[in-house]
């Protein structure tokens, strides 16, 4: 099985919906590692009971972002991670942490990109007046959002949306979503080559 770790800083539902798919007995995966740049990350409480090897590595700790991006990266080498998925992270990769695990990391963005980097998504996407809206993975490269894209899905924008309610939406398909991303990433069926996406 590939050894993947999870990047978290919050809430970790993400996380939790690909722990979830790893335990099916068909997996090409196991969840090997869950990093998180923030302690009291519910998600890192969650991954521990699992039984899952933690880390904490708090950004503040570091002067830079490429020495606490090589901290993390130090990590994952140590336990031997062939990919590692991008979960609710909520800081800026470095070009050198993205040029490291160029290929073998993956990120979900709550949103149909290249529509909407970047934060306040929901916000964005309701200024705009789009009427559908959904979820990308993607590959992680050095600009921001902007990777070759691996799996999308929809979902339509309902009168009377709040941001949080679309957020909610969307949610419901990031969870089913990541783990087939990551399934198809782990058993060959993608692969990243020369900023293009490849199929099959
Ligand atoms: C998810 O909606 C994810 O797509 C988004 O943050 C949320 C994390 O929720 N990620 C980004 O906006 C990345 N820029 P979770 O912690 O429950 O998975």
């Amino acid at each position: 099985k590939k050894r993947v770790a999870i990047l978290i800083s919050g809430r970790g539902s993400n996380m939790r919906s690909l722990i979830a798919a790893a335990a099916a007995p068909d997996s090409p995966v196991e969840i090997a590692l869950v990093v998180s740049n923030i302690g009291s990350a519910a998600g890192i409480q969650f991954a521990a009971e699992a039984g899952i090897a933690t880390e904490i590595v708090p950004h503040k700790a570091f002067n830079s972002r490429e020495a606490f991006d090589r901290a993390v990266s130090a990590h994952l080498e140590e336990t031997r991670i062939d990919i590692v998925c991008l979960a609710g992270f909520m800081r800026i990769l470095s070009d050198w942490f993205a040029t490291r695990w160029m290929g073998k990391l993956i990120n979900i963005h709550p949103s149909l990109l290249p529509l909407f980097k970047g934060t306040h998504v929901h916000e964005q996407a309701l200024q705009a007046g789009v009427r559908v809206s959904g979820c990308t993975v993607h590959f992680v490269v050095p600009e921001l959002d902007a990777g070759p894209i691996i799996a999308q899905a929809v979902v339509p924008v309902e009168t009377g949306d709040t941001p949080d309610t679309l957020a909610a939406r969307v949610l419901v398909e990031e969870h089913k979503l990541y783990p087939a991303a990551l399934r198809m990433l782990a058993e060959g069926k993608v692969r990243l080559e020369a900023d293009r996406a490849v199929f099959g």
